[in-house]
């Protein structure tokens, strides 16, 4: 059956519920399986990681914006580091936000409300269009209308999804199985992929199907285990491989290329899981510095509360103290300065409001 970019592509095959012969060859290769090994250890190490800061919230302020940044640059939304993390410190100033920031922080909201969802109800349709909502911010629903087409950059058509609405439910339907049953043993990672290309293909929604794929992703190994919070860098791996990611998806689509797109995924997996681990150790090594910093330069005002929050909130205010009963107002302030003062934070005047900037710990998340 031939494939034609053009028309709505209806005769996308379901992913398979049991493991045959014939799909076991086209996706559990020598060299998908030896790539497997190497992925699931760094996944796990990465696991391991998380342990190894604190408070839980640091790693999320600051992996979940980066994560939220870059997959939405995907999408050639862009936004600065200065600018996210400031709308992140206050509603008066997400209020400000360009749009673009604005669409950032709701990946963000959408990630981490996936994540916490996944404990009451299973990872499927319904939490799928919750997901693409809040990136929308707009109620989604799945196509119900033709006419949804995927185009490169010179404007051609490069793949137009099937459609009409039942089509989408039966596909959507036998994805949710495939995300649930074993499939006779077949290695998560591997299902992982195959979802993925499979979520893409069937392109649930007009738009924001990219961002929500690469949430369900994350979503996924959570819920098979292998990751403990949603911190995995996925998004930096594909926007630095765009082209790549286009092509795999293109010639699982066009030559049933599933080795190649199941390779990329899991050297994305890989790497990320790496550059995620490395980034959770450089944040606790600054911690550590810092805090013998703070304790020397400023003993005064060293609490272990204090430490973390400037870690939690990367752009602090006066507030911060104050909302966490590490001081009131006045002593608050004097904490950040004497923080200023000691070259631990940076003051940057915005409006009536001073942010104290942990630039350090910036830097480290911005990589
Ligand atoms: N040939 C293809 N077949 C299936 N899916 C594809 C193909 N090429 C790209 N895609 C997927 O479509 C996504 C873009 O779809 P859409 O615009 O709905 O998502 P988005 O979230 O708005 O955009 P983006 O992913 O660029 O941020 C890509 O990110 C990719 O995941
Ligand atoms: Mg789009």
């Amino acid at each position: 059956m031939s494939f034609d970019r053009n028309s709505p592509y209806n005769a996308l095959p379901p992913l398979p519920l049991e493991l045959t012969d014939e799909w076991a060859a086209r996706v559990e290769t020598r060299r998908v399986l030896k790539e497997v090994i190497v992925a699931s250890r760094e996944l796990a190490e990465l696991k391991g990681a998380g342990g190894a800061i604190p408070n839980q919230q640091i790693l999320l302020t600051g992996i979940l914006l980066q994560e939220a940044r870059l997959s939405s640059e995907i999408e050639n939304i862009v936004t600065t580091n200065d600018e996210l993390y400031r709308a992140n410190a206050g509603a008066d100033l997400f209020m400000q936000a360009s749009p673009h920031t604005k669409e950032v922080l709701r990946y963000r909201e959408a990630l981490w409300h996936g994540f916490q969802e996944l404990s009451r109800r299973p990872l499927g349709t319904n939490l799928f269009v919750d997901i693409a909502s809040i990136i929308k911010d707009q109620p989604m629903r799945i196509r119900d209308l033709p006419g949804t087409r995927l185009t490169g950059n010179d404007g051609r058509i490069v793949y137009t999804p099937p459609e009409g609405e039942e089509r989408m439910r039966v596909l959507l339907g036998n994805l949710e199985r495939f995300i649930h049953t074993p499939t006779g043993g077949l290695d998560p990672l591997i299902k992982l992929a195959m979802m993925h290309y499979q979520f893409e293909a069937i392109h649930p929604f007009t738009d924001g199907n990219g961002r929500t794929g690469r949430i369900i992703n994350i979503l996924f190994l959570i819920d098979k285990g292998l990751l403990e919070l949603p911190v995995l860098y996925l998004s930096r791996y594909i926007i630095s491989r765009k082209t790549q990611y286009y092509e795999s998806l293109r010639r699982v689509t066009e030559n049933g290329d599933w080795e190649n797109w199941i390779l990329y995924m899991l050297t994305g997996i890989t790497e990320t899981a790496r550059d995620t681990r490395n980034m959770i150790m450089s944040i606790r090594d600054l911690m550590d510095a810092m805090t013998s910093e703070m304790q020397e330069k400023a003993p005064n005002v060293y609490s272990k509360d204090l430490l973390e929050l400037i870690f939690e909130q990367p752009y602090c205010k006066i507030r911060f103290l104050e909302n966490r009963g590490i001081a009131r107002r006045q002593t608050a302030s004097k904490y950040l300065k004497a923080l200023a003062e000691a070259g631990l934070l940076h003051p940057v005047r915005s409006g009536r409001e001073i942010y104290y900037i942990n630039t350090r710990l910036i830097d480290v998340l911005a990589g």
